[in-house]
């Protein structure tokens, strides 16, 4: 690749993104780095999240930043004057919806060429989407990745001052920022980052190379953020990692895991909380135990099993094995018997046979899952499983997705009919989308309720009678 003479150049490698050092995390203060001035007056932005929750946090903490340096949000897309893509690259079409994106937006770049275009997010950290874009993708400003974000002013200032194209991407980056100004997309419900990063390193994900080391930030920053969002009048909040059952394994200086953070959290002054991403081979069974205090500790766990197969589990890296994810599920069930289960799932896994697929259908029924996401692997270049025979044909898979879905939907109903004629807990989030007579909020297992009130309820915890349970949403009518 050409060097280019930037001020900031700075690409990827996938390699050294698969390094972990065991040098200690440091926390970064956003407000000794921030001491530049509001250049952003005049000007509009508009950012498209593509991915995960940990993405639609960093939009968050961007879109934060960009107001402190007095942006404004536009309405349209056609109208901004910055446009970013904050983007995922844990499938393919996830990579190929965003390179659509960009073609398109190569004439707005035409009818307006002031127009600053971005990426940043997952993608950039790949190098062989860095240089797919420095070869094709010439009307691209700035790139820059999930490490950086907290030195957008600084780019900014060079793309808008100095007229020079940004490219700078970490790839072994393992540092916290705290304290970046940041402006939530839901006045009622949080996302609350625990930890960034991810140390698993499954075989078929790219995540670990993505997002860096496994990192947890310390409990009373966790803490303090809660306790401000509760003054802001808050009821919900959502703990974010890719393995939130690993929080505090990094820390060196004092003994401190999640079933310490859930306990801490369970005594605050918060109506909900929830976690996600579980991971099977670090929930323990304490953890269990805590959750099933209930209060505000929802009965909604996302637990991903992948696959059902020992021999398909192993060649993933997922260190469990079907029979330990089973066990955890009885003792799930037994603490928490109200608890709703879902899960994620990959099929056509390189090698995966017939048997094992079976296998796969038969762990989700025994389960009784009420939701789960489905996936056609998807093969991602620096992974391990990249190099693993794909015996599978994409007829096969597709026909595997189709007949688990039939059954994980089937789940989906089942989780929805134990309800009807219960009367549950709504916090509304609004009105429905297509109807705004109708309100629209989540159960405390996570169910999506329709039902009639007025405005004022939003934002609210309501008491709803169920009357009808459909597979992806519950009627019900308010009570007392
Ligand atoms: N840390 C979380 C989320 C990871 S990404 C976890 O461990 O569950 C979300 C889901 O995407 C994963 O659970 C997995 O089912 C799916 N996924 C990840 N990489 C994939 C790939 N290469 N192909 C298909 N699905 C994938
Ligand atoms: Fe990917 Fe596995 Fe980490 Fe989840 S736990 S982000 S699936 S490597
Ligand atoms: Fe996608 Fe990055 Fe999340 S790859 S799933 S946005 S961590």
């Amino acid at each position: 690749m050409a060097k280019d003479y930037s001020k900031y150049f700075t690409t990827p490698s996938i390699k050294d993104a698969r390094k972990r050092k065991t040098k200690e995390t440091v926390v970064i203060d956003y407000n000794d780095y921030f001491n530049i001035k509001g250049f952003g007056k005049n000007k509009t932005y508009r950012i498209e999240t593509f991915g995960c929750q940990a993405n639609e946090a960093d939009t968050e903490k961007i879109t934060g930043i960009l107001e402190q340096l007095e942006f404004t949000e536009s309405n349209t897309l056609k109208d901004a004057d910055l446009i970013l893509l904050n983007t995922c690259a844990v499938r393919e079409n996830a990579e190929n919806r965003v390179f659509g994106e960009l073609g398109r937006l190569k004439q707005f770049k035409k009818n307006n060429p002031d127009l600053i275009l971005g990426v940043c997010g997952c993608m950039p950290q790949e190098e062989k989407v860095v240089n797919r874009i420095l070869k094709k993708f010439h009307y691209v400003d700035l790139v820059f990745g999930t490490h950086n974000i907290y030195k957008l002013p600084q780019y900014l200032e060079t793309v808008i001052l100095s007229k020079e194209r940004v490219i700078e991407v970490f790839s072994e980056e393992g540092n916290i920022v705290e304290n970046m100004p940041r402006i939530r997309e839901n006045a009622k419900k949080a996302w609350v980052n625990i930890m960034f990063g991810c140390d698993e390193f499954c075989t078929y994900c790219i995540v670990p190379y993505t997002r860096g080391k496994e990192r947890s930030r310390l409990p009373e920053h966790i803490i303090e953020e809660i306790k401000e969002l509760i003054l802001e009048g808050y009821q919900e909040i959502t703990l974010l990692g890719q393995n939130v059952n690993s929080y505090g394994n990094d820390f060196t200086d004092k003994d401190y895991k999640f079933s310490d953070l859930l306990t801490d959290l369970h005594k605050m002054d918060i109506a909900r909380i929830r976690f996600t991403t579980s991971h099977p081979k670090d929930f323990n069974l304490e953890t269990v135990k805590i959750l099933s205090k209930g209060g505000n500790l929802m009965p909604y766990i996302h637990l991903p099993v992948q696959s059902g197969s020992n021999e398909v589990l192993k060649r993933m890296n997922r260190k469990y094995t079907k029979e330990s994810y089973l066990e955890l599920v009885k003792n799930i069930y037994k603490y928490i018997p109200t608890a709703s289960l879902t899960t994620d799932i990959i099929v056509g896994f390189p090698g995966e046979t017939e048997e094992q697929f079976q296998e796969t259908l038969d762990l989700v029924k025994e389960c009784n899952f009420e939701g789960a996401f489905t996936f056609i692997y998807s093969k991602r270049e620096g992974t391990p499983a990249e190099h693993y025979e794909d015996t599978v044909t994409m007829e096969e898979k597709k026909q595997h997705l189709y007949k688990l879905n039939k059954i994980v939907n089937d789940g989906y109903l089942r989780g929805t009919k134990r309800f009807e004629g219960k009367i549950v807990k709504v916090l509304v989030d609004g009105f429905s989308k297509n109807n705004d007579a109708i309100l629209a909020g989540y159960t405390e297992n996570n169910k999506l309720v329709n039902f009639s009130g007025d405005s004022s309820l939003i934002g609210t915890i309501v008491n709803v009678k169920i009357t009808t349970a459909k597979t992806w949403f519950m009627l019900g009518e308010q009570v007392g």
